[in-house]
């Protein structure tokens, strides 16, 4: 396939990762890398900025919660929940309870059925209707032996944003840990942890906090409950061949990313500049019009109208998605995802594991690159149409 002029491209995959990226992020990365990183440990020194302590600012500020030493950096939402999900289950004895979603992302269902498989847990999946979990769903999977919830705070399809406050009210009066999945959520919606009932929550720096892949971490609200799972150097204690047991050292091992995270610092600032309310209220206005415009053609599936996120998910009846994508990328240059989206039991349960065609807007995302957007889709809806009536 050619490639597509960047120029020309509507670029709607942001909720694989973002694109582009605010001009701060690239220029905070050449200003990282201009000097060495010095000093004692781990950190910068007094030669330059410290960009892991102003990243760990910038966070502690941005989702309101702190101190800012529980914020731990990672590789990416994923890696998070490699650490945490183990973490939180190592001081529990005997095989035991876990909930998750059908919503969520395999950086979920992955590391929970790996330890299902193993015999350290069992699992629960609670379903969705109309793309949101119910509290009450959750309320029901509870037994005598649950331990810990992980799930998503948003879908990475279907664009819906879950009720985190009442499940994890529920979750601790029953004295159920909660992991939080925030990779769809972080940046394109207020998010204020300081008063979200959860024990940790994930964030990946390369989505709506404009970072670069490759960065991403964890908000833990008390490290004395979770096990480190990693060991290695932290640039301090060392003569301890054990982990430190102190934050952030506990969780963190070997260099930093320092241009990631000089951009994670950089993608944050952007963000509070524009304005979470003002980045999800745009977000709403953009996908609401592109929803209202499709959702009445014949042929066009949509399978969330009312998403809380900058995400449309459809097909086009008579059409593999592939298929749509492709002729959306080459003849127009909208570039979306098609396919399960990493999270199969959501397309299993909309429709059989077909899987779909996801839009995903960002704030540089235009109007009229949504006008574009729409016509493009009815054409190739039309052309679909036509072909199938002659067939
Ligand atoms: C809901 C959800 N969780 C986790 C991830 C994984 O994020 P990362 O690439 O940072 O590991 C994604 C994105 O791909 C996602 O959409």
């Amino acid at each position: 396939m050619e490639e597509t002029n960047p120029s020309a491209m509507i670029y709607l995959n942001n909720a694989a990762t973002s694109w582009p990226k605010p001009p701060e992020v690239p220029a905070a990365i050449s200003e990282s890398l201009a000097r060495p990183i010095f000093g004692s440990g781990r950190t910068a020194g007094s030669q330059g900025e410290d960009y892991v302590a102003l990243a760990r600012e910038a966070l502690a500020r941005f989702f309101g919660a702190g101190p800012e030493e529980n914020w731990i950096f990672t590789h990416n939402a994923t890696d998070s929940l490699n650490i945490l999900i183990p973490g939180f289950l190592a001081g529990i004895e005997g095989p035991c309870h876990v909930i998750t979603t059908a919503l969520d992302h395999n950086s979920v269902l992955r590391p929970l059925h790996e330890l299902e498989k193993q015999g350290c847990i069992s699992l629960t999946i609670v379903p969705f209707e109309n793309a949101i979990v119910s509290p009450d769903a959750v309320l029901n999977a509870i037994r005598p032996d649950t331990r810990l919830m992980v799930m998503s705070h948003g879908s990475n399809v279907l664009g819906s944003v879950q009720d985190i406050q009442a499940i994890g009210k529920i979750l601790h009066r029953h004295g159920i840990y909660f992991i939080v999945d925030g990779a769809q959520t972080a940046g394109h919606i207020p998010v204020d942890l300081g008063n979200f009932p959860v024990d940790a929550y994930v964030f990946t720096g390369h989505k709506a906090l404009f970072g670069v892949p490759g960065t991403g971490g964890f908000y833990i609200r008390d490290p004395e409950r979770v096990a480190s799972v990693r060991s290695g150097g932290t640039g301090t204690d060392s003569f301890s061949l054990l982990q430190p047991q102190e934050m952030p050292e506990k969780f963190e091992i070997g260099t930093h990313n320092y241009p990631g995270l000089a951009a994670l610092a950089a993608g944050i600032a952007f963000v509070n500049s524009a304005g979470t309310d003002a980045i999800a209220e745009k977000g709403e206005r953009q996908t609401s019009y592109i929803i209202q415009e499709l959702r009445n053609e014949p042929n066009i599936v949509i399978y969330n109208e009312t998403p809380h996120l900058p995400i449309v998910a459809f097909n086009i009846r008579g059409m593999e998605n592939d298929d749509v994508g492709f002729i959306l990328a080459r003849a127009y240059g909208v570039i979306s995802r098609t396919g399960l989206h990493c999270a199969p039991l959501v397309h299993q349960a909309l429709n059989g594991g077909k899987g779909c065609v996801r839009l995903s807007l960002s704030w540089f995302t235009t109007d009229e690159e949504c006008r574009i957007t729409v016509n493009a889709i009815r054409e190739v809806a039309h052309n679909a149409d036509s072909s199938l009536s002659q067939a």
